[in-house]
């Protein structure tokens, strides 16, 4: 028997402090649902935080991954893997990218993406002191130095200075202050289609067009951050789709893996022709368990159309949560894409009603601190959402009612 207060107690004990998870051990998960050492069960619209595409233990990647684990699981980037090529022409062939460089998460992603815009400007416009790069208030786009620099939250930053130089941010959907900001120093702007830990708030359609308009004007890159948005949360297989605004280069690196670590940088011809044989590089990136994992969740998507499923459901549960918006006037609004969807709450109620929400069986969790986020497996039905809702009702009817 797992004794669950005694594994805790280690876990407080053992784990950095950076973190402070809430009381329960996950023992295994099925589909939408987790399951913890109590036997709960929880339906999961955290998803490892848009991680978990195909839900939990699902069949084909699991059988997938068994079957690799047997045969392959590393070899360094000295040499190829046929896996690994499968995945670098499934994403070439399904984006507007020519080449791929694979990592391990959203934070290394766009660490290249940003070293790949710098060296076009220095290496290929021959303009060193175009090293400019402009990105969003709320945005959020990792922990490494790099990349907590390039996210406009200064909670994210303290303590951490000195940063990397060069940054500089604008209001989000502001297209006069992106006006004033990029210029003949600007190497990229940089952008989530829909910001994610900043509150789940999609971008203006016609402001992403002009930022791209904007980008070309002053011949800066534009880096599309799509760590959250991409391979399907928002009902196409690339947020920028759903715009029809293509970037110069596009973070990928949560979904892509269905749980198994992988980043993914991806930009065109034009934006590789900077770096050089190496110019970056990583260890365990693109190894053939991961790629493995990313092609069989990339084919996944598109057997079981997905796509279309995620915009489905979508709908669904943003018209349940507006039903509960009109009901409890806690949630002020309701917003998102695809199965990217948030719920604005009044003060801090939303922290409140997510921990009420897990007694429920249900999980969700906060993002822009006072936003519900959800952002459930891509295989979620019907049912499930309903589920949800009523799970997600039972919670605000006893927190904030
Ligand atoms: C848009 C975006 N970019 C980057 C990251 C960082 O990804 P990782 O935690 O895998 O480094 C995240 C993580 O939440 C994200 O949402």
């Amino acid at each position: 028997m797992t004794d669950t207060a005694e594994l805790l107690r280690k876990a407080n004990d053992l784990n950095s402090p950076n973190y402070a998870p809430a009381p329960i051990i996950f023992d295994r998960g099925q589909g939408v649902r987790l399951f913890d050492t109590e036997g709960k069960e929880y339906l999961d619209f955290v998803a490892g935080i848009a991680v978990c595409a195909l839900g939990h233990a699902h069949p084909t990647l699991t059988d997938a991954l068994r079957d690799q684990a047997g045969r392959l699981l590393h070899v360094s980037n000295l040499f190829y893997t046929a896996e690994q090529i499968a995945l670098m022409e499934a994403l070439v062939e399904q984006s507007f990218a020519d080449r791929v460089f694979f990592c391990n998460s959203g934070a290394e992603a766009n660490e290249a993406a940003i070293k790949l815009a710098r060296r076009y400007q220095k290496v290929v416009a021959g303009r060193a002191d175009k090293s400019g790069i402009v990105t969003m208030t709320h945005s959020f786009h990792g922990r490494t130095l790099a990349a907590i620099t390039a996210t406009g939250q200064p909670k994210y930053h303290e303590g951490f200075e000195p940063l990397v130089p060069g940054f500089s941010y604008v209001p989000f959907n502001d297209l006069d202050a992106l006006r004033q900001a990029v210029g003949r120093d600007t190497a990229a702007v940089m952008v989530e289609p829909v910001q994610g830990e900043g509150g789940v708030r999609p971008a203006d359609a016609a402001y992403l067009k002009a930022v791209r308009e904007i980008c070309d004007k002053h011949g800066a890159l534009l880096i599309f951050d799509e760590v959250q948005t991409g391979v399907g949360r928002t009902g196409s297989l690339f947020a920028y789709q759903h715009y029809g605004v293509t970037p110069d280069i596009m973070s990928l690196a949560k979904g892509l893996g269905g749980g198994v670590p992988l980043g993914a940088t991806l930009a065109s011809e034009k934006a590789w022709a900077g770096w050089t044989r190496g110019s970056h590089a990583s260890t365990f990136g693109g190894n053939p368990l991961a790629t493995r994992a990313g092609h069989t969740v990339l084919e996944v998507i598109a057997r079981d159309g997905l796509l279309e499923n995620a915009r489905a459901r979508g709908e669904r549960l943003q018209a349940g949560l507006r039903r509960l918006a009109e009901r409890f006037e806690v949630i002020t609004e309701v917003r998102g894409l695809g199965l990217m969807i948030g719920a604005e709450c009044k003060g801090d109620a939303a922290s409140t009603i997510a921990t009420a929400a897990r007694d429920e069986g249900l999980l969700i969790n906060t993002a822009g601190g006072n936003t519900l986020r959800f952002v459930p497996p891509l295989i979620i039905t019907d049912a499930d959402v309903d589920e949800a809702l009523e799970r997600l009702e039972r919670a605000i009817e006893k927190v904030a009612s």
